[in-house]
């Protein structure tokens, strides 16, 4: 059965966009069948990761311009090419993306419809959207990016998902964001069957400043207190939001100053981020 599983985090830049693309891409190499959906309908990237200029987006679909399966787009191919330059004797999944459009005027539409559209009506496009994917595919997971924070579509998104991965980074807004949405949001869902999961997103530990082991830093020993804070902080977090920790995935500077986005399971396939995301795909298919 398909499982879906929805990025979410209470503010923005905490990996969202970033892990759902490399997870979908990661998955299609093992052979499992994806739909990735673009719901960050208010402020939409994923497109900039596969460096595509759509024609027919999530918007068109979301505003009843299109069917769902119009607006697919097919990039089993992409992930195909890479391993077959790469001589792998992996099977292939099929990788499909639906990408949202950044142009103002269609995220005001959006917003306009929200005003006219009941919310059953708006849960109903979701609804529809998992179960009559495409009549002759077969997927095995749904990938849902999304919005931070509460916003209308982000909390559709959240209602159709099996897995809901919360993202932050360890900085105390973050903490206490994450806190509060559990209140406010994340509860009810996971009351009607969701499972939840925190992501820790650029922790420390990666970027070590070289000069560290030489003694030419002022405060020798803080970076390390950092990684014992880190810890405690995590498990303190994950007692009180009785929710486990799936991945802490270090902040790494060389994909972070990148000039574009990219899909780096793909870019650059032994970077410690793609063993990462590896991890990630195990837990997600031991919780299953
Ligand atoms: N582990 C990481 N190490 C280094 N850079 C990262 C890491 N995770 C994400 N980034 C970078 O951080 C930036 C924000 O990531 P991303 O866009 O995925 O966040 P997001 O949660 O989707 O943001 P938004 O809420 O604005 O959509 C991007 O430039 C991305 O490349
Ligand atoms: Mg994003």
């Amino acid at each position: 059965m398909v499982k879906t599983i929805a990025f979410h985090s209470y503010k923005g830049g905490t990996g969202k966009t970033t892990i759902a693309a490399n997870l979908s891409t990661l998955l299609v190499s093992k052979g499992y069948n994806v739909l990735l959906v673009d719901m960050d309908v208010y402020a939409p990237s994923l497109h900039v990761y596969f460096n595509f200029k759509p024609e027919k987006w999530m918007n068109n679909y979301l505003l009843d311009d299109l069917e769902f399966t119009d607006v697919i787009y097919d990039f089993t191919d992409i992930v195909n090419d890479f391993y077959t330059s790469t001589l792998s004797e992996n099977k292939i999944g099929l990788f499909s993306i639906v990408f949202s459009n950044p142009k103002k005027e269609e995220i005001t539409s959006l917003d306009f419809q929200n005003r006219d559209s009941s919310k059953s009506q708006m849960l109903k496009k979701m609804l529809y959207l998992r179960e009559k994917t495409a009549p002759d595919v077969i997927y095995d997971y749904i990938i849902l990016d999304t919005s931070p924070g509460i916003r209308p579509w982000s909390i559709n998104a959240l209602a159709i998902a099996d897995v809901i991965i919360l993202s932050l980074k360890m900085d105390h807004i973050d903490i206490e964001g994450t806190k509060q949405m559990a209140d406010d949001v994340y509860k009810s869902f996971i009351n009607f069957g969701a499972k939840s999961y925190l992501l820790l997103n650029r922790i420390a530990g990666y970027c070590t400043p070289s000069d560290l082991n030489k003694g030419l830093i002022s405060k020798p020993g803080r970076f390390e207190f950092t990684l014992l804070e880190q810890s405690e902080t995590m498990i303190e977090l994950e007692n009180y939001l009785k929710m486990d920790v799936v991945s802490t995935i270090p902040c790494y500077c060389d994909i972070q100053f990148e000039r574009q986005e990219f899909v780096t399971v793909l870019k650059y396939p032994n970077h410690p981020f793609v063993g990462k995301m590896n991890e990630l795909v195990n837990k997600i298919n031991l919780n299953s």
